[in-house]
C-alpha cells in the first residue's frame, strides 16, 4: 500500500458520528439473543460455540473434529455429512410443510407461492432432471437466470445432489458469462427465455446461446420459460436441438422422490465468481457445513429472526447477499422469503413500498445505493404506504452514509426499527461485523462490533493492532463460512488473502476503531471499486477500455456519485487513428466507450465519466497514481506530486478537467 492510501483512510478516519440508537426494551424482551455475555463465552471456546450452532443443523454423520486449521486452510466439522438442501427442505416438512417458503412477485406483477412442501417437491424433481442430464457430485452447473422460484429451485436442486452451483448475475454480458462457464468448466447452463426489468424482457437465454458457443464443457442448456406461453411461443425462442432443453419438460419428466446425496461437509457447495484487484474474476469456493453453520447462525441472531416474519432481502441471487440471505440462511431457518423480480422503480417509485405493505414485510435488508435512490425519490413515496409490519432494518453493500442511515431509520423504520448494518464480503460467506439488534446500541455509520465468534482487528502493515484508530481491516482467527479458496487457483488464493501476514486474512477493507470497540468501514484500500454495492475490479474495466479499437491506454478510478456512492471514471488515452472521430463529436464517442464496457462486462461496469487525455499520471516505478486521477476526476486540489515521473502530465490534466468537476 501506498502512502496515499493510507493518508486517504486517516482523512476519512476524521468523521465522526455521535448519535447513538440502543434497541428499545421491547425490541429487547423478544430479541433471539440479549444477554451480551455472548461475546465473552464465543471469545473464550469459539469453537465450542460454533459446535453449538452446527448442532442446530441436521448431520446424516456427526463431525468428529471441530475445526482442522493449517493456515490458510481450514476444515471444518470434519468428517461430518450433511446435505444443504436436506437443511433448507426436508428437515421443515413435519412440522411446517404447508408453511410459505417463498412468496414471489414479478416486474409485471404475476405473483406464486411455493409451501416448504411445494418447494420440496420441485426441487426434488429438478434434481432428479439434472441426473438424468448427466450431473453428478461435483460437477458445476452455470445459473443465469433472473430473480425467479427456480433461481432457488436450481440452486437447491444442485445442493440436493451434491453438484457445484455457479451463479451469473442475469445483468452480466455474454462474455462475462463465458468466462465463468468456461473457468469452472461447467456442464449445464440454466437459462430463461428472458427477465424483466423496468418493462422490459431481457433476452438471457440469447446471451446464454452467445457464451455457451465458445464453452465447449456445456453439454445441456436448461431454460425456463419466463413468460406466460401465449405470449412467447416456443418457436420464437431458438432451442438448439441435442443441447437444450425447456425446464417445464425437464419437471415434467421427472420423479418426485430424489433422496438427498449426503455429502462432507467441506464437499463444495458453489463457486462465485467476484472481483479482484489484478487479472479476471475469481470463484470463491464455499463448502457446505461450516457455510451453512455461518448463515444459519447469522441469519437467526442478526435479523432475530421469528417464525412467523416475512424476511425480505432485495439482493439478487447473483450476488453473494442472495446466496446467504434469500437462499440458505432463511430457508435453513425455515423463514418466509419475499423476492421480487424486477427494478424498484416500476411502474412507479413506490413499488418497494408497496410490496412492504402488500406482503406485511418484516424485515427489511437493502443497500445504502437503493436507500439514496429513496431518499432522492422522497419520502412522500413511502409516507403514502402502511409500513408499520416492519420491525427491523438491514444494510449492506457499502458504508452507509449517515444522512441515508437516518432518513432509512425515520421514514421506513419509523423511528422504532433497528438498523443493522452489517459488513461482509463474498469470501466471508455470512455476515462478520454488525449490530445484534437486541443487544447492541447503533450509531448510524458503524457496523458496530464483530458476531460473536467473529475476531476483527485493525491492523497496520507491519501487522501490528491498533486498538483505537484506522488502518487494514483484518479477521485474526479461521470461521466456518470462511471462503475454502479461489476456484483453480490456489496460489491467488494465499497471495490475495494470507499474504500481508501471517495466518491472518485481509480483507481488503480500510476501517477505524472507536473507544467503544466500533469499527466504521472506510471502503477498499485495493484496486477494487464498490459501484453501488458492487466490486468491480479496475483491471477488468480498464482491459474492457483497452479492448476497444480506439483506446490506446486506459485508467479507471473511483469516483463520488450521489446515488451510487462510487461510479467509475476512467481515463482514456486514445490511438492517432481515433482522434478525428473523438474530436467530431465527443459525446456519441464516449457514449461508444462507456457502452463498449457495458458489453464486454455488463452495465454495473458502464463508466460514468470518459476523460481523454494524452498521457497518464505514473510514478517514476510506472505505477499509476490513481490517488491524483480521482482528485482530477473529482475536481479537487492536488496533493502531492513529488514521485510523479512526469509532473508536466499532471498540471494538463487538471488544466482540462478542472472546471468539469
Ligand atoms: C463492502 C457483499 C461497509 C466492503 C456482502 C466489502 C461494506 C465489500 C459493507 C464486499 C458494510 C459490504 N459497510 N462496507 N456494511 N458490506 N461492504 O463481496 O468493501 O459483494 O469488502 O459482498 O463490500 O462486497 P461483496
Amino acid at each position: 500500500m501506498t502512502d496515499q492510501k493510507k493518508n486517504d483512510i486517516a482523512f476519512d478516519a476524521l468523521l465522526t458520528e455521535e448519535r447513538e440508537f440502543p434497541p428499545s426494551s421491547s425490541f429487547t424482551a423478544k430479541a433471539n439473543i440479549s444477554d451480551d455475555s455472548i461475546y465473552e463465552i464465543a471469545r473464550k471456546d469459539p469453537e465450542g460455540y460454533w459446535a453449538s450452532w452446527a448442532e442446530q443443523l441436521d448431520w446424516e454423520t456427526p463431525w468428529t473434529k471441530i475445526l482442522e486449521w493449517d493456515p490458510p486452510h481450514a476444515k471444518w466439522f470434519v468428517g461430518g455429512r450433511l446435505n444443504a438442501s436436506y437443511n433448507c427442505l426436508d428437515r421443515h416438512l413435519d412440522k411446517n410443510g404447508e408453511k410459505t417458503a417463498i412468496i414471489w412477485e414479478g416486474e409485471p406483477g404475476d405473483t406464486r407461492r411455493y409451501t416448504y412442501r411445494e418447494l420440496h417437491a420441485e426441487v426434488s424433481r429438478f434434481a432428479n432432471g439434472l441426473k438424468k442430464l448427466g450431473v453428478e457430485l461435483g460437477d458445476r452447473v452455470a445459473i443465469y437466470l433472473p430473480l425467479i422460484p427456480e433461481a432457488v429451485i436450481a440452486m437447491l436442486a444442485c445442493a440436493r445432489i451434491g453438484a457445484v452451483h455457479s451463479v451469473v448475475f442475469g445483468g452480466f454480458s455474454a462474455e462475462s458469462l463465458r468466462d465463468r462457464i468456461q473457468d469452472a468448466e461447467a456442464k449445464i447452463l440454466i437459462t430463461a427465455t428472458s427477465g424483466y426489468r423496468r418493462g422490459n424482457p431481457v433476452p438471457l437465454k440469447k446471451v446464454g446461446d452467445a457464451a455457451v458457443e465458445e464453452c465447449p464443457s456445456i453439454t445441456n442448456v436448461v431454460v425456463v420459460m419466463r413468460r406466460a406461453a401465449a405470449e412467447e411461443a416456443e418457436e420464437t425462442i431458438n432451442m438448439h436441438p441435442g443441447r437444450d432443453v425447456w425446464y417445464h419438460d425437464v419437471i415434467r419428466s421427472a420423479e418426485e422422490h430424489c433422496p438427498p446425496t449426503w455429502v462432507d461437509s467441506e464437499q463444495m457447495l458453489y463457486t462465485l465468481y467476484t472481483s479482484g484487484t489484478t487479472g479476471k474474476p475469481k470463484g470463491i469456493i464455499h463448502t457446505t457445513g461450516g457455510y451453512l453453520t455461518g448463515c444459519y447462525a447469522t441469519t437467526k441472531w442478526v435479523f432475530d429472526l421469528k417464525p412467523d416474519d416475512i424476511f425480505w432481502c432485495t439482493a439478487d441471487i447473483g450476488w453473494v447477499t442472495g446466496h446467504s440471505y434469500v437462499v440458505y440462511g432463511p430457508l435453513a431457518n425455515c423463514a418466509t422469503v419475499l423476492i421480487y423480480e424486477g427494478a424498484p422503480d416500476w411502474p412507479k417509485k413506490d413499488r418497494m413500498w408497496e410490496l412492504v405493505e402488500k406482503y406485511g414485510v418484516t424485515i427489511f435488508y437493502t443497500a445504502p445505493t437503493a436507500i439514496r435512490a429513496f431518499m432522492k425519490w422522497g419520502h412522500h413515496l413511502p409516507d403514502g404506504h402502511k409500513l408499520d409490519s416492519l420491525r427491523l432494518l438491514g444494510s449492506v453493500g457499502e458504508p452507509i452514509n449517515p444522512e441515508a442511515w437516518i432518513w432509512y431509520h425515520k421514514y421506513i423504520g419509523g423511528e422504532r426499527c433497528p438498523i443493522v448494518d452489517t459488513w461482509w464480503q463474498t469470501e466471508t460467506g455470512a455476515i462478520m461485523i454488525t449490530p445484534l439488534p437486541g443487544i447492541v446500541a447503533t450509531r448510524p455509520g458503524s457496523a458496530t462490533r464483530p458476531f460473536p465468534g467473529i475476531e476483527a482487528e485493525i491492523l497496520n502493515d507491519a501487522g501490528e493492532r491498533t486498538p483505537v484508530g484506522g488502518g487494514y481491516l483484518a479477521l485474526t482467527r479461521p470461521w466456518p463460512s470462511m471462503l475454502r479458496g479461489i476456484y483453480r487457483d490456489p496460489e491467488r488464493y494465499e497471495a490475495q488473502y494470507w499474504s500481508k501476514w501471517k495466518g491472518i486474512y485481509f480483507t481488503g477493507d480500510g476501517a477505524k476503531r472507536d473507544e467503544n470497540g466500533y469499527f466504521w468501514l472506510l471502503g477498499r484500500v485495493d484496486d477494487v471499486i464498490n459501484v453501488a454495492g458492487h466490486r468491480i475490479g479496475t483491471m477488468e474495466v480498464e482491459s474492457a477500455l483497452v479492448d476497444h479499437q480506439s483506446v490506446a491506454e486506459a485508467a479507471v478510478v473511483g469516483i463520488s456519485h450521489e446515488i451510487k456512492g462510487t461510479a467509475i471514471a476512467a481515463f482514456v488515452i486514445i490511438k492517432e487513428s481515433a482522434r478525428e472521430a473523438a474530436q467530431k463529436d465527443p459525446v456519441a464517442f464516449e457514449n461508444e466507450l462507456k457502452n463498449h464496457v457495458a458489453t464486454k462486462i455488463g452495465a454495473i461496469a458502464r463508466p460514468e465519466k470518459i476523460l481523454i487525455t494524452a498521457d497518464l499520471p505514473k510514478t517514476r516505478s510506472g505505477k499509476i497514481m490513481r490517488r491524483l486521477l480521482r482528485d482530477i476526476a473529482e475536481g479537487r486540489r492536488l496533493g502531492d506530486v513529488t514521485t510523479l515521473a512526469d509532473p508536466t502530465v499532471v498540471a494538463s490534466l487538471k488544466e482540462r478537467y478542472e472546471d468539469e468537476g
